[in-house]
């Protein structure tokens, strides 16, 4: 009976044109290592209970391989492991479509903030939303990401900032994550911006979440992270090292938004605190790259936050490669600067104003991402003992994912060896 129910889970993937695995070590890849993609051409993937059970030719796996096992033709397309996508803001509630148009008039996204809508007004509409409705909004983007060939992403709160609300948006992502395959790693980031009804009185709402947040979070494991955004509008550098010490006794992971629009010190702040990840970067100088080096915090870069700015200071990803610092890409998916879920757009955006290479590009987006998450040991390459998270790319050449620009391109995706669109 045991072995039936192992056949049944058997698969091969065959025809694989380029198969990239990212093997190596299950860590974060630094400067030339991040060229390495570990191509295999006219090969094969056998899969054995959801995991990747071994790569080679098909001759070379066909000893291997139970009677009834699942082919799975891959057409000699490109297969990759699935994105994993670091950085997005999955829950809220409406769209900014009318800051959108705003912006296209001509006001900046600090002016429209400091008017009263950016994040204050998806605030507004993601507190009155149901449980229900968050949950219907963000299962229509989770497929979005699906589609793109992400296969696991982060996923922040930050748009409720009162304590109900916050929980609000960690229970969907919860319940998200119980309902769709898509894997999903859940941030608080209450430190978002100090809420309207707050503005007065920013110390009480700093105890707020360091008394009642992160507390509640960390007792009901419902974040791995918590996030704070360092920035005019948003946190000092002093606040969010209160916030960003309590988080961490209370067993959260740092991920921090710093630099974004200007350069105030939160790049050294993400150092001396240890964060995971220091995320944005656009306005960084040596001084603070050489602080992130040294105290290991992977960069997460978001090109689609500054190009649906329409802005042209993207940060500079040659200077963070060179300094050794280990690069993530991510699409910031939100509904105010960044409406984008779709990882080949990001790719495309890294190699044409980041000056990366598609393979650095695809590094920094697959095992890098997943390293910065701390799943390298689980996703982000496709090698014995890992999942089978997998994705076959319409392109037979895998540099088509940056050169052909937002393709409508049809993917297949699988988490854990099963087909899931
Ligand atoms: O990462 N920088 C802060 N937060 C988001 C934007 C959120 C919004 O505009 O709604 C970001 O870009
Ligand atoms: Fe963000």
């Amino acid at each position: 009976m045991g072995a039936i129910v192992e056949a049944e889970q058997a698969s091969v993937v065959v025809n694989c044109g380029q198969l990239l695995t990212l093997a190596g070590p299950s860590r974060a890849r630094v400067g030339p290592e991040l060229l390495e993609l570990g191509l295999h051409r006219d090969s094969a993937m056998y899969i054995e209970n959801s995991r990747v059970a071994a790569v080679g030719t098909y001759k070379e796996l066909s000893t291997l391989l139970p009677k009834n096992v699942q082919v799975i033709d891959a057409c000699r397309r490109v297969v990759l492991p699935g994105f994993v996508d670091a950085h997005t803001h999955l829950v809220f509630g409406g769209n900014r479509i009318g800051d959108f148009e705003q912006r296209i008039a001509g006001r900046t996204y600090q002016e429209i903030a400091a008017a009263g809508g950016g994040i204050a007004s998806t605030l507004e509409n993601t507190r009155k939303a149901s449980e229900e409705e968050l949950l219907a909004a963000a299962q229509h983007h989770a497929q979005w990401f699906l589609r793109g060939g992400t296969t696991t992403i982060e996923a922040k709160s930050g748009y409720g900032l009162t304590e109900d609300s916050e929980l609000k948006i960690l229970r969907v992502l919860q319940r998200l994550q119980q309902q769709m395959p898509l894997r999903i790693v859940p941030t608080l980031l209450a430190a978002h911006i100090v809420p309207p009804e707050f503005r007065d009185n920013r110390a009480a709402y700093l105890t707020l979440i360091m008394e009642h947040l992160i507390p509640a979070v960390s007792k009901h494991s419902l974040a791995r992270y918590c996030d704070v955004f360092c920035d005019d509008h948003a946190f000092t550098v002093n606040e969010a090292r209160h916030i960003l010490q309590k988080a961490k006794q209370n067993g959260l992971d740092l991920r921090m938004h710093v630099e974004q629009f200007r350069s105030d010190g939160g790049a050294k702040l993400a150092a001396e605190m240890g964060a995971t990840t220091a995320d944005h970067l656009e306005c960084v100088d040596a001084d603070d790259i050489a602080a992130l080096k040294a105290a290991g915090v992977q960069p997460v870069l978001l090109p689609a936050s500054v190009f649906a700015l329409s802005r042209t200071e993207y940060p500079n990803a040659r200077a963070m490669i060179e300094a050794g610092l280990a690069p993530v890409i991510a699409s910031d998916f939100n509904p105010g600067s960044s409406p984008t879920a779709s990882m080949p757009f990001i790719i495309a955006l890294a190699a044409l104003y980041m000056r990366m290479l598609p393979a650095e590009a695809i590094a920094a987006s697959t095992i890098n991402a997943a390293a910065s998450l701390n799943l390298a040991h689980e996703v982000g390459s496709l090698e014995p003992g890992k999942r089978a998270d997998f994705v076959i790319h319409e392109c037979e050449d895998y540099r088509e994912l940056a050169y052909f620009l937002a393709t409508p391109a049809r993917p297949r995706v699988f988490i854990d060896g099963r087909e899931v669109n």
